[in-house]
């Protein structure tokens, strides 16, 4: 199949190497050129990373070969599927999709890897409403086994069951869940993390501690700011706001101090600070 990824951030370049890792002929669009660059250095690294783990590094450049970055979106037009995982931000999804259905041909499936925005908005963009759904994988995207499919409004059972077939191929789990604020995982770990950062804002304990809590109470594998660092402290914001916007619940409250580090720039892992610092 040909698989076109649009945006070339963190999950954007994950989902272009599962692709291309089950053997998928894979084009990675993005319009900055450097942003590009750096995601073909993260997929080439973590390609190997993988293969080695199965003695199976002979097999590097035939998935290399399977992948192709540009900075033009219309060499995506005849893909089977395109996975959208631009910034979290409606506006910008918006005119992806616009633009994606505009010159895509009538077969292609239009996904989003949105976090929790509206599936269902997104397609009222396109004159293929059937033919879009959610994909939403989980960071990082080469171990996350999980991949959460999501039902628009007018979403049909033959682009269900398309993603569906896909995803198991990628030797991943998938679970289908109605368009609605951060559909099933998010809705639930999202609060949790938020709680964390509440705990850590009041001065209740140290991130180390809260982290520690969390790892050894609960078995966790990484404390919830850790995690937060991990997602990214940008798209968390991005986030929280889409749960307390669509449900108005004041239960969905922003922590003071993800506002403060997030208007400070310090999105996590990827600018080297957020509750933690990074070398
Ligand atoms: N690519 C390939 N392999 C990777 C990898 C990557 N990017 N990152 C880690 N790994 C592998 C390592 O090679 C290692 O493999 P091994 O055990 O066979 O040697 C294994 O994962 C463990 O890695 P590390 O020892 O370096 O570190 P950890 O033990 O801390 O594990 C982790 C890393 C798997 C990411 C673990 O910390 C974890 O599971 N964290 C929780 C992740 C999570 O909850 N993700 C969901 C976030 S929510 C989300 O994404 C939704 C969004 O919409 C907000």
């Amino acid at each position: 199949m040909k698989i076109g990824v649009v945006g070339s951030g963190i999950m954007g370049n994950g989902i272009a190497q599962v692709f291309a890792m089950s053997g998928h002929t894979v084009i990675l669009s993005d319009l900055n050129k450097q942003a590009l660059d750096k995601a073909e250095l993260v997929i080439n690294q973590n390609v190997e990373r993988v293969l080695k783990k199965s003695n199976q590094l002979d097999k590097k450049q035939t998935v290399l070969d399977c992948l192709t970055y540009t900075t033009d979106n219309s060499l995506l037009k005849d893909a089977d599927l395109i996975v959208e995982a631009v910034t979290e931000n409606m506006e910008v999804k918006r005119s992806v999709f616009k633009e994606l259905d505009s010159f895509c041909t009538s077969k292609t499936i239009l996904a989003t890897n949105t976090s929790g925005l509206s599936i269902t908005e997104l397609a009222n963009m396109t004159n293929r409403p059937g033919k879009v759904c959610g994909m939403h994988f989980f960071n990082p995207v080469p171990v996350m086994k999980l991949v959460e499919i999501v039902r628009g409004a007018e979403t049909t059972d033959e682009t269900i069951q398309f993603v569906q077939s896909l995803t198991k191929e990628m030797e991943k789990v998938s679970i289908v869940a109605k368009d609605s604020p951060l559909f099933v995982v998010n809705r639930i770990l999202i609060p949790m993390l938020s709680e964390a950062m509440f705990v850590y804002g009041e001065g209740i304990a140290s991130a180390e501690d809260i982290d520690s809590g969390m790892v050894y109470g609960t078995n966790q594998p990484i404390g919830p700011l850790r995690l937060a660092d991990m997602i990214g402290l940008d798209t968390l914001l991005y986030v929280q706001e889409t749960l307390l916007e669509e449900t108005g619940d004041s239960k969905y409250r922003i922590p003071p101090i993800l506002k403060q580090l997030v208007r400070a720039g310090h999105y996590g892992r990827k600018t080297n600070k957020g509750f933690y610092t990074y070398e």
